[in-house]
């Protein structure tokens, strides 16, 4: 369930691969996608081999984990953005099928159940990447999220705020809410890899590691799912006890 990579390009080709195989045997998939940092190299590996190997890539369906509430989709901060930036636009996608919630949806509690329903006519997502927080949020759902919370919208904490400040230019206001899908439809996906790489991810992840599952620390629901894979990197692993680490540095087979 935990394993420690050498580095984030490591795991950026471990996972990129992983995809292509997924893509490859059902083009048809459902995958559930994060933003953020962690994901930049993966994506760009991926993009890489997706390219070279001309994998078609026009079935498969996507669905966002979350959204700023108040940025539109041209927002060059918005999570759409993100996603046209890093993935979308180098490969030949079908627009129509890549979802996320929309910052602007005029009822926002309305679009959350609307977003949700979509997913889950989709049989939720096959495949499922996270990244996580410094205080173990996944998607947005911060600390004390119910387990059993459906798509919602969500008053950032101001750790989270802070933490997502350098991708805003100095001085602009992070905005103070976002929709996210939920931990109900995150834990429903089949398959989850959560990717946290760097130093500032250590505490988490050795907190991760001493407790049992809670919903004060989101990301340890994992504990509890049957195909979870907790993937670090020897920074984020840094924090562990020493004869862990020594145990979970063999990097896992694919098939
Ligand atoms: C953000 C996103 C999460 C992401 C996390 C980690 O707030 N909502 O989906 O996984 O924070 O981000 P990063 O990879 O930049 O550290």
């Amino acid at each position: 369930m935990l394993q420690i990579f050498p580095d984030a390009a490591v795991i950026a080709e471990y996972v990129s691969e992983l995809l292509i195989q997924k893509i490859g045997d059902n083009p048809e998939i459902t995958l559930g996608l994060a933003t953020g940092g962690t994901m930049e190299p993966l994506y760009a590996r991926f993009v890489a081999k997706a390219r070279a190997r001309r994998l078609d890539v026009s079935g498969l369906c996507s669905f966002n984990l979350d959204e700023y509430v108040g940025l539109s989709p041209d927002h060059p901060k918005s999570y759409a953005a993100y996603m046209r930036e890093h993935l979308f636009r180098h490969l030949a996608f079908d627009p129509a099928r890549l979802h996320l919630p929309d910052g602007l949806a005029p009822d926002l509690d309305a679009h959350s159940r609307e977003y949700s329903e979509r997913l889950l006519q989709m049989g939720g997502a096959e495949f499922q990447l996270l990244g996580v927080g410094t205080n173990g949020h996944i998607g947005f759902n911060e600390p004390g999220t119910p387990f059993d919370s459906r798509c919602h919208v969500v008053r950032l904490s101001e750790r989270t705020r802070l933490d997502n400040s350098r991708f805003f230019e100095p001085g602009v206001i992070v905005p103070a809410s976002a929709i996210t899908l939920g931990m109900a439809e995150i834990t429903r996906a089949r398959e989850i890899v959560l990717i946290a790489t760097g130093p500032a991810k250590a505490p988490i992840i050795a907190e991760w590691f001493r407790r049992d599952v809670t919903e004060e620390i989101p990301f340890t629901v994992l504990k509890r799912h049957p195909r979870a894979q907790i993937l670090v990197d020897e920074a984020a692993a840094s924090l562990l006890p020493p004869e862990v680490r020594a145990s979970m540095m063999e990097i896992p087979a694919l098939g």
